[in-house]
């Protein structure tokens, strides 16, 4: 492995910061989103509602012990720590023209903690925590206004973080815009809730392109402020395994990768796909993309792809959609039913490296599950197995398939509320955080099993696993 390989570990501010309306932070929108679990969904609201419980107000409470936790980073040998800016704490609103100062100060702290130990901060601008006011007021992502407001907040964060951040992504998952069914999707990426009587295909698209143009835009400013600055998108990707060798099935997995891929391709390459262009045409889509766009789409091209990965599926043809995903009947799965394929991490590196050719970052991997905290310790040696796994299919891609590999940042670096779910149960970390679902409990925090594992993964530079 290079020696300048990125170990390190993920976190999004609306999950673990809390502080929610400390600094003159404004309202973002999964500060209205209130607590489910595996069987309910979050639910949504414009308002927060009193008889409603709110996780993501508390999270872990970081922006408190922001010091205490980077430390216990540092401690595991953290080369780099992603972590993401709450878009409402530097713009409150969205719309000002002026950012919040408290809010920039903020941050000023947290990345000069992380720099005092060496650990590199790799920052994404919007990970499920775009304004509230940007949502009720403009309509979210719908209104092509958000641009100018985004580009502004990019700017704004290169400006002042120059010197203290190197690596940038712009929007989380993006691609998790493409399932239109789950309203958490539209909500957490685009501050939109889709209305019954809207072509809700067509709005999708319309809020792609539209961030499309503002990352592309946020790529350019930020070459212009500092050029060796890197700015990537984020993916969620996974294979999409055909069901069956049945050739009607293989185009069946074509045809379900296609969807992930078209916002990559956008990001990379700068141009529409064929297949979205042509999908237009058939489903008669309409939309506000004008030719300034389409040059800032090919003047901001990504310098690096970061993606999550934590499951693969399958698809299987079906004669009305193009095709429908169903469980892999070989695979395990989490307590969440989340299938665990170490080998489909290979495969996905192998197969978007070779499309792109690009530096691939590996910004989300983890398994998420119940632990239990006995006399101050927790075994989670099911954890240590699945990254473990994940990690020795990753080097295999690296080194027996050549794929480029900045770096690996596992979710997440300590516990933190859950997004799907909005449950702290649901735990990641190599660090437990004594709290439950309602935030109650000592807030204390205990270095895991996997802490002294990752530790040695880490100073081993991936030798020792
Ligand atoms: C990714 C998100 O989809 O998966 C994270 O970028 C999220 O924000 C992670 O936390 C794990 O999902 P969950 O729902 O288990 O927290």
């Amino acid at each position: 492995m290079n020696k300048s390989f990125l170990w390190g570990g993920a976190v999004a501010a609306n999950q673990y910061e809390g502080g929610y309306q400390e600094g003159h932070k404004g309202l973002s929108v999964t500060d209205v989103m209130s607590a489910g679990d595996v069987d309910h969904p979050r639910e949504i609201s414009y308002e927060i509602l009193d008889d409603k419980y709110y996780p993501n107000h508390y999270g872990i409470d970081f922006y408190h012990h922001y010091k205490e936790d980077i430390k216990l980073f540092a401690e595991m040998g953290f080369k780099c720590f992603r972590l993401s800016i709450s878009w409402p704490r530097i713009y409150p609103q969205g719309d000002e023209l002026e950012p919040n100062e408290e809010g920039l100060e903020y941050y000023d702290h947290v990345f000069d903690e992380c720099l005092k130990y060496g650990i590199e901060p790799i920052v994404t601008l919007s990970h499920f925590e775009m304004p509230l006011y940007l949502a009720k007021k403009y309509g979210g992502w719908r209104n092509r206004q958000l641009i100018t407001f985004f580009e502004r907040y990019a700017i704004t964060c290169f400006k002042r973080y120059s010197k203290k951040v190197k690596y940038w992504m712009t929007f989380n998952e993006i691609n998790n815009l493409i399932d239109t069914d789950n309203p958490f999707n539209a909500w957490t990426g685009a501050g939109v809730l889709y209305e019954d009587n809207e072509n809700i295909e067509q709005t999708m698209y319309q809020i792609s392109h539209y961030q499309f143009v503002a990352s592309a835009r946020a790529v350019q400013r930020a070459k212009e402020i500092n050029a060796s600055m890197q700015v990537g998108c984020m993916l969620h990707f996974g294979p999409i395994y055909p069901s069956s060798c049945n050739p009607q099935d293989i185009l069946a997995g074509i045809k379900a990768m296609d969807k992930r891929y078209f916002f990559s391709d956008v990001h990379v390459r700068g141009y529409y796909p064929t297949y979205t262009l042509k999908k237009w045409e058939r489903s008669n889509i309409q939309l506000d993309i004008t030719d300034e766009d389409l040059k800032d789409l090919k003047r901001g091209t990504v310098d690096y792809i970061g993606f999550s990965y934590y499951k693969s599926t399958i698809a299987e043809y079906d004669k009305i959609q193009d095709f429908i995903e169903v469980q892999n009947p070989l695979l395990k799965k989490s307590d969440w039913g989340w299938a665990i394929d170490p080998t489909g991490l290979r495969i996905i590196l192998n197969e978007v490296y070779e499309r792109y050719q690009k530096p691939m970052f590996i910004v989300e991997n983890g398994f998420g599950a119940y632990d239990k905290l006995e006399n101050g310790i927790i075994n989670d040696d099911y954890r240590i197995d699945y990254l473990r796994n994940h990690i020795s299919e990753m080097k295999k891609a690296i080194e027996l398939d050549g794929v480029e590999v900045m770096g690996y940042t596992p979710w997440s670096a300590i516990d933190i509320v859950s997004a799907s779910t909005g449950e702290l149960a649901k735990r990641y970390g190599f660090i437990y955080v004594d709290l439950d679902d309602q935030a109650k409990g000592s807030g204390r925090r205990y270095r895991k099993a996997s802490f002294e594992w990752y530790k040695r993964v880490i100073s081993s530079n991936g030798e020792i696993l």
